[in-house]
C-alpha cells in the first residue's frame, strides 16, 4: 500500500453511502448541536471537511464555517451539496488562517489520518494558532481497541453486519509508528469494495499531552455527542480543549506545589 495513500480520493466516490451505512449520518444533528453551543455567534474551521456532513448542517444553522481538505474529489462533493461554506484544499498538519474562529473541529476519526506523531502535533500546534482568544477546538476519536497488539500483528475486527451489509478491516500493526494500515472489505449484494486506509491511533491521555505542548488544554471530554459521561467502556471520546496562554505554542506553564 502507498505512502501516499489519500483517504479522501478513495472514499469520495462512496463516502455518502458509507458514512450512511456507519451510522455517521443518523448522527450529524446531534454532533451539530453539540458543536453550534462552541460556535454561536462565530466561525468555524472544519478539519478535514469532507463532503460536509457536519459543516452543511451546521452552516445551515448560521455559523459561518469553512474548512481544509487535501482531496479535490471530497471538495467537489462538498461544492455540489452547498455554496455557503468556503473550503480550500490543504493539509490540517500545516495550515495558516488569516482570520481567528471561535471553533475549529476535527471529526469522526479524521485526527488519525495523520500517521505521524510529528503531524498530529503539527495540526494541533496550526489549530492553536486559528482560535480566537476564547476558541474552542474540539476532536472527535476513536479509543484505540484494548486487545493486545504485536508488532506485524494481522487482525481482523467486523465493522458492521446487517441485512444488506458486511464491513471487515483487516489491519496490520506496526507498534513503533502506531500504525494500523489496512484494508476495508465491504460486502453488499454481490459486490466487495476494498477500501484501503492507514491511521495512526491515540490515546486521549497521548492526545492531552500533544495538546499541552502547543499551549491547549483540556477543558471537557465527552463520550458521545449527547455528552454521555467518558468511561472504560466508551468507544469513542469528544475532547474540548481552549488555548492555555495567549500565545499559542508556549510551553505549558509549570503547576507549582
Ligand atoms: C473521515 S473523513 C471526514 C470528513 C468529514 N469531516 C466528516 O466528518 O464526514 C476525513 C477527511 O479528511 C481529509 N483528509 C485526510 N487527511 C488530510 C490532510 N492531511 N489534510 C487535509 N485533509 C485531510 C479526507 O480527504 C477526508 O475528506
Amino acid at each position: 500500500m502507498s505512502d501516499e495513500l489519500n483517504y479522501g480520493e478513495v472514499y469520495a466516490p462512496i463516502y455518502e453511502e458509507y458514512t450512511a451505512v456507519q451510522g455517521k449520518v443518523a448522527e450529524v444533528d446531534q454532533t451539530v448541536a453539540f458543536l453550534e453551543r462552541y460556535s454561536s455567534g462565530g466561525s468555524a474551521l472544519d478539519l478535514g471537511i469532507g463532503d460536509g456532513r457536519v459543516a452543511a448542517p451546521l452552516s445551515e444553522r448560521g455559523v459561518k464555517v469553512e474548512g481544509i481538505d487535501n482531496s479535490c474529489s471530497m471538495l467537489e462533493l462538498l461544492a455540489k451539496r452547498t455554496d455557503l461554506i468556503k473550503a480550500w484544499q490543504g493539509d490540517i498538519a500545516h495550515f495558516k488562517t488569516e482570520q481567528r474562529y471561535s471553533l475549529v473541529y476535527c471529526v469522526y476519526f479524521t485526527f488519525t489520518l495523520l500517521v505521524t506523531r510529528e503531524a498530529q502535533i503539527d495540526c494541533l500546534r496550526s489549530a492553536a494558532a486559528a482560535l480566537d482568544d476564547e476558541g474552542i477546538l474540539v476532536i472527535e476519536l476513536d479509543v484505540p481497541s484494548s486487545d493486545p497488539r504485536v508488532g506485524g500483528q494481522k487482525t481482523t475486527t467486523v465493522r458492521l453486519v446487517d441485512h444488506e451489509n458486511t464491513i471487515l478491516n483487516v489491519a496490520v500493526h506496526d507498534p513503533l509508528t502506531q500504525n494500523l494500515v489496512s484494508t476495508l472489505l465491504w460486502f453488499s449484494g454481490t459486490s466487495v469494495r476494498r477500501l484501503p486506509q492507514r491511521v495512526r491511533y491515540v490515546y486521549h491521555q497521548e492526545l492531552d499531552t500533544m495538546a499541552e505542548c502547543v499551549g491547549l488544554e483540556l477543558v471537557e471530554r465527552w463520550g458521545d455527542w449527547a455528552r454521555g459521561a467518558f468511561t472504560e467502556g466508551s468507544k469513542r471520546h469528544i475532547s474540548v480543549y481552549r488555548r492555555s496562554s495567549p500565545s499559542s505554542g508556549d510551553l505549558p506553564r509549570q503547576k507549582r506545589g
